[in-house]
């Protein structure tokens, strides 16, 4: 495993996505939720975010990919939207690890939209606002950071050090 600066340790994480989850399960009106995650980053903040919850819910996968193997995005955002499940009618929360640009949470949430949910939120572990190009803010935030490049907790570099615990800076 790499070394890098840690920036955010596991027990800060743990402790600010219990209260996010709380937040958040109590925020959204009664009625049936449905989360989608958006693999692969967001993999390790929704487990944790989604048991935080405190309610029933049902779950479905998106899958959206802008950045290859660098540390800047392509610009263009992928979706695979086979495993986002049935939502017609419930309240959705759309869960991922970061936004940065904010191209791929704007294209998830407009392709969602589209199966007309009741109410839609959004939950990111971390904003990085002086990258934010499209228009569109998170609902629900864990972090704010500089723009800085960051790994762990589900976040990446070319495929490598998703499963750290923390969150630490990384320059390639
Ligand atoms: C990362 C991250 C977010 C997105 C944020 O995904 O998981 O989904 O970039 O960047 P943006 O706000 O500039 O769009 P990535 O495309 O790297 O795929 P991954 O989730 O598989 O790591």
């Amino acid at each position: 495993m790499p070394v890098g600066e840690i920036l955010i340790s596991e027990k800060e994480i743990q402790r600010r996505v219990e209260v996010l989850g709380r937040e958040i399960g109590d925020a959204i009106p009664p009625g049936d939720l449905h989360v989608i995650t958006t693999l692969k980053g967001a993999l390790f903040f929704a487990v944790d975010l989604i048991r935080a919850l405190g309610r029933e819910v049902t779950l479905g996968f998106i899958t959206a990919s802008s950045y290859g193997s660098s540390t800047e995005s392509s610009g263009e955002v992928q979706l695979h939207q086979e495993d986002i499940g049935e939502f017609a009618g419930c309240h959705l929360l759309v869960v991922d690890d970061i936004i940065d640009t904010g191209r791929t949470l704007l294209a998830v949430t407009e392709a969602l939209r589209t199966h007309n949910p009741v109410s839609i939120r959004t939950a990111v572990l971390i904003a990085k606002p002086a990258r934010r190009e499209a228009a569109i803010d998170a609902d629900y935030v864990g972090f704010t950071i500089d723009d800085i490049f960051i790994i762990g907790y589900g976040l990446d570099y070319d495929e490598k050090y998703r499963p750290l615990p923390d969150i630490r800076a990384f320059s390639p």
